[in-house]
């Protein structure tokens, strides 16, 4: 049914049931899957820019990280997947890898690592949700 299947991962356990969803359909239809994780650089105000360089560079090797270890699970999985590691804000580069990668569904995790307590949905999700082209799975 889906032929490529966009995972967004932030190394919530939101987006692990995410990834697991979208494994789990990538390999009932025989789909391959990308998944990304997108490093938001921080509003660092009144800091040197190397300051502010130095932490993007943690949290893309927190990022690498979160996605080696989703690279090794699709391999247990048996299951066909890509990794990208993107910088800039979040949904945007959801919606936009999606489009470049002619991915045909959108998984997300309901929540993610941030956010209020309560909301049903984050502001990632939710902009995802609005603003896709193609299916979006939300998973709870
Ligand atoms: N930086 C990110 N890169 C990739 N996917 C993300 C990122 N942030 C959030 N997501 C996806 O969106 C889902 C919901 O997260 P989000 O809307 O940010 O909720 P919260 O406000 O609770 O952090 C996550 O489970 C994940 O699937
Ligand atoms: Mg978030």
């Amino acid at each position: 049914m889906f032929s490529r299947i966009l995972v967004g991962v932030d190394g919530s356990e939101c987006a692990r049931r995410a990834f697991d969803a979208a494994a789990e359909l990538a390999r009932a239809s025989n789909a391959s899957l990308v998944v990304l994780c997108v490093v938001q650089p921080p509003m660092l105000v009144g800091q040197r820019k190397e300051t502010a360089a130095r932490f993007v560079r943690i949290l893309e090797r927190e990022a690498k990280m979160i996605l080696a270890d989703y690279a090794h699970e699709a391999d247990r999985k048996d299951v066909k997947a890509e990794t990208r590691l993107a910088k800039g804000h979040p949904a945007k580069v959801i919606l936009e890898t999606a489009h470049a990668e002619e991915a045909d569904l959108v998984v997300v995790g309901s929540r993610g690592r941030g956010g209020v307590k309560g909301m049903l949905l984050g502001s990632v999700s939710s902009a995802v949700v609005q603003n896709s082209k193609v299916p979006v799975l939300v998973v709870k």
